[in-house]
């Protein structure tokens, strides 16, 4: 049984002209966080009680820090532990003891949030790890890992891994800066789905992204790339822009540009611009977690609940769990 008071990383209370500076500047101006104690958790019958052991880090746990998250939240997302306690509608799934691994919208709220020493997660939006892994590398299946799966198999329209959906003729996908985590997931995954995948990063990393599956790389620095990829793959049709800068999803835009077809961007790249014919589609892993959330209340915006997206993070885990770990496949090595 957990202890009634519990040790987490929480946001600190900050002015609105603070959170205004940090906006600005892109970084926090004073200490947004500080280790306190909360209280204990307690959860609802389809939840389960985890205990930490490994935690990741994401660009977005800066983000709810510096300015999007309110006082108290305690912070950060992605986790790798193992089950403390669990309620009777979860028992089919998960026992005390099982190691566990998966993801959060830490930042937002008191009660969630990864950097504690107990967390509680839905029982069917985790995955177990298999006894081979690593708590640490089990912990970087989270954001990078479903913010890929929901571009792939929510947005870009590439079939499931083993779906009956045969793989279309026109499988081709770019993803750009393939070195990011999120790029890397997101050739892993394209690649079990029977996807061939153009990509492009700085030349140091161009043996890590083959690595993880590339079938053709291009250097982002070089001013010819994007004709290069043009002229190889003229008809591209997909693109993951796993950086989503403002140059990145212009790039993007002209590759996908001939055949009309989509630019999944991970950040709000509007700002862009837009090109008649290319859908831009913004995602936010957290619609994936099926319940609604707004950003810097009351002035930020809001988010409903998307049930579908919640399905597919259920999917997503249960297959990483049942299948693509046991197979042995990519997106479960060591590295
Ligand atoms: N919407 C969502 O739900 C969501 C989820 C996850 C991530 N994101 C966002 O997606 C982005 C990637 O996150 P991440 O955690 O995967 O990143 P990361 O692992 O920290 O990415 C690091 C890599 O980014 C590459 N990079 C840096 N500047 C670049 C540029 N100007 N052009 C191309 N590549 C560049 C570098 O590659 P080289 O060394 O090869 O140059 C570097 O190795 C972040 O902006 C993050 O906020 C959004």
């Amino acid at each position: 049984m957990a202890p009634s008071e519990m040790t987490a990383l929480a946001l600190n209370q900050r002015s609105w002209l603070e959170i205004l500076f940090n906006a600005i500047q892109g970084k926090g101006i004073s200490h947004g966080v500080s280790v306190k104690k909360v209280q204990r958790l307690s959860i609802r019958p389809s939840e389960l009680l985890v205990k930490v052991y490994s935690v990741a880090c994401n660009p977005t746990d800066v983000a709810h820090i510096d300015i999007v998250g309110p006082a108290h939240s305690i912070v950060s997302c992605d986790y790798s532990r193992v089950v403390e306690e669990v309620r009777a509608a979860a028992t089919e799934l998960w026992k005390v003891g099982d190691r566990i691994a998966g993801v959060v919208h830490g930042g937002l709220f008191p009660d969630k949030g990864a950097f504690a020493e107990y967390l509680k997660v839905p029982s069917d939006l985790a995955w177990r790890p298999p006894p081979s892994m690593s708590h640490q590398n089990a912990s970087t299946y989270g954001i990078s890992a479903v913010t890929a799966m929901q571009a792939l198999y929510t947005k870009l329209d590439v079939p499931w891994p083993g779906s009956n959906n045969s793989t279309p003729t026109n499988s081709t996908i770019l993803v750009y800066a393939g070195s990011t985590t999120a790029s890397l997931f997101a050739i892993q995954l394209s690649k079990l789905s029977g996807y061939t995948v153009v990509t492009n990063c700085s030349p140091h990393n161009f043996d890590l992204v083959k690595s993880y599956g590339a079938d053709a790389v291009y250097d982002y620095h070089s001013i010819s790339a994007l004709e290069d990829i043009k002229k190889d793959y003229p008809n591209l049709k997909r693109a993951f822009d796993g950086i989503s800068l403002k140059e990145s999803t212009r790039f993007c835009f002209s590759a996908v540009e001939k055949s009309g077809g989509k630019v999944v961007v991970l950040l709000d790249t509007v700002k862009a611009g837009r090109k008649p014919g290319v859908e831009i589609i913004y995602i936010l892993m957290y619609t994936l977690l099926g319940e609604p959330f707004a950003f810097v209340k009351p002035i930020g915006p809001s988010f409903k609940a998307e049930p579908a997206d919640r399905e597919a993070l259920e999917k997503f885990y249960k297959n990483l769990r049942l299948k693509w770990c046991q197979e042995d496949l990519t997106v479960c090595w060591e590295h």
